[in-house]
């Protein structure tokens, strides 16, 4: 799937200047991504021409693009510039030794990249994916902190678990007295071409769950900061919170798991959703089209 599919490899920021490179691996394949001269950003496989060595590692910036085995050499552009003994490889012409690249596109600062050469283009896998996008301006922002864990499970398995809510009431129900599960909406769009397409997913927070009788406000915000603050809330490392938020830590009163108060009262309408009372998180997710599994 990873051959045929669009995927994420990282951000613009993250090479600004020219000659930065950043190594994006998925499965058994391995990526350059990097900043050419003219400003713009190639992906090439990373495996030398000549014995197939591993050409970069990780993240950093370079000139030229040299194999530490034998120290055959591209430029930025992915063009053979240099081959030690130069004499001894007759048939290697420079015009087909250039390295293989896989396609890139970006999108808000999003720098994506896909294997395959005959891929449909970045713009119409992501479809009207900007429209969503437009309130958050991402091509505004940029990435402060990069946190990243590995997980030992099939990617598929971690992924699904931030698909859904279904599973927050019997997995983590403290989350129910500030986070709407059972009244998630999910959404699934359409391509032009009537293929899948993606689909959304708006969890409400700072809202309590239809399963419990509706709390009060200062209630929902007191689990939340019980959760989002173990430690205590102090000013300095929250500016923006509530004033009638609890400065130190309340321990739950209650017991977890406690059963639903009552059966699910079904989705909330979307009246209630309002910026003045909740925050919203949303998922997009975006998987390879129909028949290119
Ligand atoms: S393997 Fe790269 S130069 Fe020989
Ligand atoms: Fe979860």
């Amino acid at each position: 799937m990873w051959k045929k599919a669009w995927q994420f490899a990282c951000r613009e920021e993250d090479i600004p200047e020219a000659g930065d490179y950043l190594v994006y691996d998925v499965a058994d394949l391995s990526l350059i991504v990097v900043r050419t001269e003219g400003g713009d950003i190639k992906a090439y496989h990373n495996a030398c021409l000549h014995r197939g060595t591993r050409l970069c590692d990780d993240s950093g910036h370079a000139n030229q693009l040299r194999c530490p085995f034998h120290g055959f050499t591209w430029s930025l552009d992915g063009a053979l510039t240099d081959v030690p003994c130069r004499w001894d490889f007759p048939h290697v012409r420079a015009e087909e030794f250039g390295l293989p690249e896989a396609q890139t596109g970006l999108w808000a600062g999003f720098v994506f990249v896909n294997p395959d050469p005959g891929a449909e283009s970045l713009e119409t896998y992501l479809g009207d994916l900007d429209k969503h996008f437009a309130p958050f301006a991402l091509q505004d922002r940029f990435k402060a902190i990069h946190v990243a864990k590995v997980i030992d499970c099939n990617w598929k398995v971690g992924m699904e678990a931030f698909l859904e809510s279904y599973h927050v009431i019997a997995t983590h129900p403290q989350l129910l007295e500030y986070l709407g599960d059972s009244n998630t909406q999910y959404d699934v769009y359409s391509r032009a071409d009537g293929l899948p397409g993606f689909n959304r997913m708006i969890t409400p927070q700072a809202t309590s769950s239809p399963h419990l009788e509706p709390l009060e406000p200062q209630d929902v915000l007191d689990a939340m900061f019980r959760d989002f603050y173990p430690d205590g809330w102090a000013p300095s490392r929250s500016p923006r919170a509530p004033r009638r938020a609890r400065s130190s830590p309340r321990p739950c009163a209650r017991t977890w798991p406690r059963p639903p108060a009552r059966t699910c009262r079904g989705p909330a309408t979307r009246r209630s959703w309002t910026p003045s009372n909740i925050s919203s998180s949303r998922t997009w997710c975006r998987g390879p089209a129909s028949g290119r599994r």
